[in-house]
């Protein structure tokens, strides 16, 4: 059995990855800015308390993110883990990053990918998992816009959403397992548009009414391709559907 550290381990992934590798009967550090809501209280923005809590791990989950600010802290984290991480001599250390990110000049996902770069080229073993947007954050984007009588949003996007646990317990199996680099890409059951994903949220919810909201540009021109999707890795199992029938609060309403 081995000692892990999660980043992020208070987030709506990372809380089910520390679940699944407790399960499993590791050892498991929470690093957490805030006192209590994890074993750790460290930030990796100014890097206090990283290497104390990176100290003798046998590896590193890496799933902290700054998505509200479009992950703009999120290089200098990642460079903060990468040095704790050879600190501490882990044999791995497992990022979850983003399907397509390569492929869609997203502020956000220029910053992962710049993330992924970084741990690529570090002397650090290291497997790097890219899922899908997860259940829970189109649920609360969903919730989010059900508060306006009307919201127009951009129907034609695609999405291949995946429930956070799932992808949770594939990120604590590669964590425990040797180095991969780059992990097969994690996405969800179906393909879907925004418009099927809230035809079918509707079924349950009465919110949100959206009408079109025709976007311009690459940035959208790529959501509607669909470059956020990885069809051939349709791995997750629970449907959209099942998971919109139970899901009432916003996952991500603690962090708002
Ligand atoms: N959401 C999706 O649809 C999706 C899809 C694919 C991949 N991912 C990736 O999966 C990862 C987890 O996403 P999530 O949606 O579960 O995130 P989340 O719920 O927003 O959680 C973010 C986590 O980052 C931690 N964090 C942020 N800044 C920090 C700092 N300066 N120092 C220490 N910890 C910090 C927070 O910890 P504290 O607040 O406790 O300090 C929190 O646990 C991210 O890398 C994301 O890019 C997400």
């Amino acid at each position: 059995m081995g000692t892990f550290l999660v980043t992020g381990g208070t987030g709506v992934l990372g809380r089910v990855i520390v679940e699944r590798l407790r399960e499993g009967g590791h050892e498991v550090r929470v690093l957490s800015r805030r006192a209590g809501a994890g074993t750790h209280v460290g930030d990796l923005e100014s890097g206090a308390g990283v290497v104390e809590a990176a100290s003798g791990v046998d590896a590193i989950v890496h799933a902290a993110s700054n998505s509200r600010r479009f992950g703009n802290t999120d290089v200098a984290q990642t460079d903060t883990v990468i040095r704790a991480a050879a600190d501490a001599g882990v044999g791995n250390l497992a990022y979850v990053s983003i399907v397509g990110i390569d492929r869609i000049p997203f502020r956000y996902y220029r910053n992962k990918l710049a993330c992924e770069q970084r741990i690529v080229e570090s002397d650090v073993p290291h497997t790097i998992l890219r899922a899908t947007q997860f259940h829970e954050l189109i649920a609360s984007a969903l919730l989010v816009a059900g508060r306006l009588p009307i919201t127009p949003l951009p129907l034609d996007f695609r999405f291949q959403p995946v429930a956070a646990a799932e992808v949770a317990v594939r990120a604590a199996e590669l964590a425990v397992g040797s180095p991969l680099g780059f992990a097969p890409d994690f996405g969800g059951p179906q393909v879907l548009t925004l418009r099927e994903l809230i035809d079918i949220w509707r079924q349950v919810h009465p919110h949100p009414r959206a009408v079109p909201m025709p976007l311009p540009g690459r940035i959208a021109k790529s959501f509607r391709a669909g470059f956020n999707t990885c069809p051939d890795h349709a791995d997750g199992t629970l449907s959209w559907s099942d998971y919109a029938r139970t899901a009432t609060v916003d996952p991500y309403a603690a962090r708002k």
